[in-house]
């Protein structure tokens, strides 16, 4: 089968900075605490015309540009979202609009923190089935939307951003591209990370609440698990893998992760610092920022992974 390989990336942020000590004035907290225990020092909050869609749109523009390609190229718009503008319909149609896209199909996928390993995988699937020839595959969040302001354990945790590839299905022989996903999910985990609204139950947004020991108690195996799979069904290994993006939540998870796989810290982007959890957001953010620095070049094994909400989790390789 034909491989799907990544033509362009590209990301954004909202401009206002949220610093750990402006968080100290509206929590108990400090800047100690919150780099020891997470290694965040800032985040962004979007401002309040700054939609979902609006970073989505960004983030897919930056994209496109990256790819040299045009929004009528696109015939798959797919957005990873768990802050969408509205109930319904999908943020990915807003997005369809404002690229001015008029052909393909948009939908939106909720798989929390790990939406966008998850809907790179859908993308990859839907395009060798020969649903689609290109992608746009978007994680957008504003997560500061449905933050708990009076919670210390939650609120200084997470931020808004987004971050986009374009996907295209490859000629014939290509040795790049996506070349393995692993998703798993368990929603007996549900309480342990979830939002405390939504339309079916209180019609009300919600806000999100965590319990962050269990969370973290269980990512670190959850993660190495899934990658395990990832490495036995290509061969690939901490070795081989060039470079390793994983999801953005807490310095200290994505570090005992590396350490548990073997993966020499050097090999690993690390971006939370900056712009703190956003979700489904945060790899193709962190995939962005090391593509545009110059880490991660054209035939690099770079090694995806994201654990949240659900419990979801899940792995991606891709050669670059
Ligand atoms: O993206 C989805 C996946 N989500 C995650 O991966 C998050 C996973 N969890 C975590 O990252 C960590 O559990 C946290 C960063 C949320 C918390 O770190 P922790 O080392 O597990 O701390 P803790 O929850 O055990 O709390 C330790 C202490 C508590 O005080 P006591 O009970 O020991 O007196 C908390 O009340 O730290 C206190 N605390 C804070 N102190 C200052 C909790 N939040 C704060 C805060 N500032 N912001």
């Amino acid at each position: 089968m034909n491989r799907t390989v990544v033509r362009g990336v590209g990301s954004y942020l909202p401009a206002e900075v949220l610093t750990n000590d402006d968080l100290s004035r509206i929590v108990d907290t400090s800047d100690d605490w919150i780099v020891e225990r997470t290694g965040i020092r800032e985040r962004r909050r979007a401002a309040p015309a700054e939609t979902t869609s609006v970073l989505a749109t960004r983030a897919a523009e930056a994209a496109l540009a990256d790819a040299g390609l045009v929004p009528a190229d696109v015939d798959l718009v797919l957005v990873a979202t768990a802050t969408p503008d509205y109930t319904f319909p999908a943020t990915a149609v807003q997005v369809q609009a404002n690229l001015g896209i008029t052909r393909g199909f948009a939908y939106d996928l909720q798989a929390v923190c790990s939406g966008f390993v998850f809907a790179l995988a859908t993308a990859d699937a839907q395009i060798k089935a020969g649903l689609a020839r290109r992608a746009l595959v978007i994680g957008a969040e504003t997560f500061t939307r449905i933050l708990d302001w009076t919670d210390r354990g939650t609120c200084v945790l997470f931020g808004d951003g987004a971050g986009a590839v374009v996907l295209e299905a490859a000629a014939a022989g290509e040795e790049r591209g996506v070349l393995t996903c692993h998703l798993r999910s368990d929603g007996r985990h549900r309480d342990k990370l979830y939002v405390d609204g939504g339309p079916s139950t209180t019609q009300t947004a919600g806000h999100l609440r965590m319990e962050g020991r269990e969370v973290f108690k269980h990512a670190v195996g959850m993660i190495t698990d899934v990658i395990r799979d990832s490495f036995a069904s290509t061969g690939a290994s901490a070795e081989t893998i060039d470079w390793f993006v994983p999801h953005q939540a807490n310095r200290r998870i994505i570090e005992a992760s590396a350490r548990k796989l073997g993966i020499p810290i050097e090999k690993v982007v690390i971006t939370v610092d900056r712009h703190g959890n956003t979700s489904a957001a945060s790899i193709p953010l962190a995939l962005d920022t090391a593509v545009k620095d110059g880490r991660i070049r054209r035939g690099d094994l770079v090694l995806l992974e994201a654990m949240g909400g659900g419990f979801t989790w899940g792995a991606v390789l891709v050669r670059w």
